[in-house]
């Protein structure tokens, strides 16, 4: 099959690997007909996370057809067509319990942190994603969703990941009626936390970038305020002015390790891997939170340690909250949310690609050229 294949920072090209097989009894195998690439490909693509191997296939968000089933596979039937969360949960385990399907125990068993998720590298469990004509699906009763009848395909493949985790950024703020909510990053994630963030009560929406484009894209598209913080001298004190130096309720991070915006931050987390990414964002929502403020962080970053402000954060009282987005607890009302017209994720999809183009889509993507926000992968079986 046909398969993006990653050789090393900045350089991926689709190649032709093995058809995958059937692994498990509860594995099924997905013909893929439509996937993404996300913020967080980037974050490998830049070479930013531990133990992405030279070989691995990307790809946590997609969508396809079921084309084989393992014989302890009951919900889904070869045929259906289905989006799969990105995190890889076992829906049995004392986290998935909970429903905390992105920290699963069972199917990333050499990490305590991050449970396991396609194409992510082996610090995620090291499974191929499916930035490719097919993959396997590990845990398929758990996961995969059969599409809605009537739901838009471009709708269904963002419900694998950036609609859920904009919704979470949202929630794990706490957003209660009349807050003030600043969302640092006008990506995908960044612009459905905005449009979120209505939905739970707010009263102002900020959001903050250095693209312009996306920028002017967010203001028209989540009806918020949206700012270069290159043109203001200080984002933090402009957000602390513009709150009556009060500092916004609530804080959303959805930049994570690629943030721009500080050079120390850019060099030791960046350039020097001495920290696990730039913080600056991370560093701008807790400084510009109100004291007892909720800053919601759903930027990744990898494991290891960074240069963030604990000291305000202890002084100010602030709560940090945190994780992969759960995609498969918030699915039923996210899907609600779609059909009802109040969420219209498909409007962020700028770009379609052949699966053949992939390393094109990378670039495109990661040098933020031609107003690019969310470019999506055909694999040629799927035309
Ligand atoms: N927690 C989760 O479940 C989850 C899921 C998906 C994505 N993510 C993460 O969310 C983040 C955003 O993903 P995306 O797809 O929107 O990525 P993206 O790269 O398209 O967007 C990031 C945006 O942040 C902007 N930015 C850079 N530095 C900034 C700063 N200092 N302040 C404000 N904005 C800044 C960039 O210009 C860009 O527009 C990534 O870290 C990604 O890994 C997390
Ligand atoms: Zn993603
Ligand atoms: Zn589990």
């Amino acid at each position: 099959m046909l398969a993006m294949n990653y050789r090393g920072p900045f350089r991926v090209r689709a190649s032709h690997k093995p058809d995958p097989v059937i692994l498990h009894p509860e594995d099924a195998i997905i013909k893929v007909t439509r996937s993404c690439i996300c913020g967080s490909d980037l974050h490998l693509y830049h070479g930013l996370v531990p133990d992405t191997r030279v070989g691995m296939t990307f790809g946590h968000e997609f969508m396809g057809e079921v084309v084989d089933i393992g014989s302890d596979v009951h919900k889904l039937k070869v045929g259906d067509t289905v989006l799969v969360p990105f995190n890889i949960a076992c829906g049995k385990c004392a986290f998935c319990k909970q429903e905390l399907y992105g920290n699963c125990h069972e199917s990333n068993p050499q990490a305590t942190a991050v449970g396991g998720i396609f194409g992510y590298s082996h610090t995620a469990g090291g499974y191929d994603g499916g930035q490719a004509e097919y993959v396997r699906v590990p845990y398929a009763d758990v996961g995969p969703t059969v599409i809605p009848e009537g739901m838009d395909p471009d709708d269904a493949l963002l419900l694998t990941d950036v609609v859920p985790t904009g919704y979470q950024a949202a929630e794990m703020g706490g957003i209660k009626q009349g807050d003030t909510v600043v969302v640092f990053g006008a990506g995908p994630v960044g612009i459905m936390a905005a449009k979120c963030a209505w939905l739970f009560g707010a009263a102002r929406v900020i959001v903050i970038d250095h693209l312009e484009y996306r920028l002017e894209f967010v203001r028209n598209y989540a009806n918020c305020e949206a700012y270069n913080f290159e043109s203001l001298e200080d984002p933090v004190l402009f957000l602390k002015k513009t709150t009556d130096w009060f500092g916004a309720d609530v804080c959303i991070d959805a930049v994570g390790s690629d943030a721009a915006g500080n050079a120390l931050q850019t060099i030791t987390g960046r350039k020097l891997l001495l920290q696990a990414g730039s913080a600056t964002a991370l560093h701008w929502a807790i400084n510009s939170v109100k004291k007892g403020g909720i800053v919601s962080v759903v930027g990744v970053y990898g494991p290891t340690d960074n240069l963030i402000p604990i000291g305000n954060v202890v002084n100010k009282g602030i709560t940090i909250r945190a994780n992969q987005a759960s995609v498969k607890r918030l699915l039923p009302k996210l899907i609600d949310h779609v059909m009802a017209g109040r969420l219209n994720p498909k409007a962020i999809i700028t770009h379609r690609f052949p699966l053949e183009e992939v390393a094109d889509a990378y670039h495109m993507f990661s040098a933020k050229l031609d107003n690019c926000i969310k470019p999506i992968l055909i694999p040629p079986s799927a035309k």
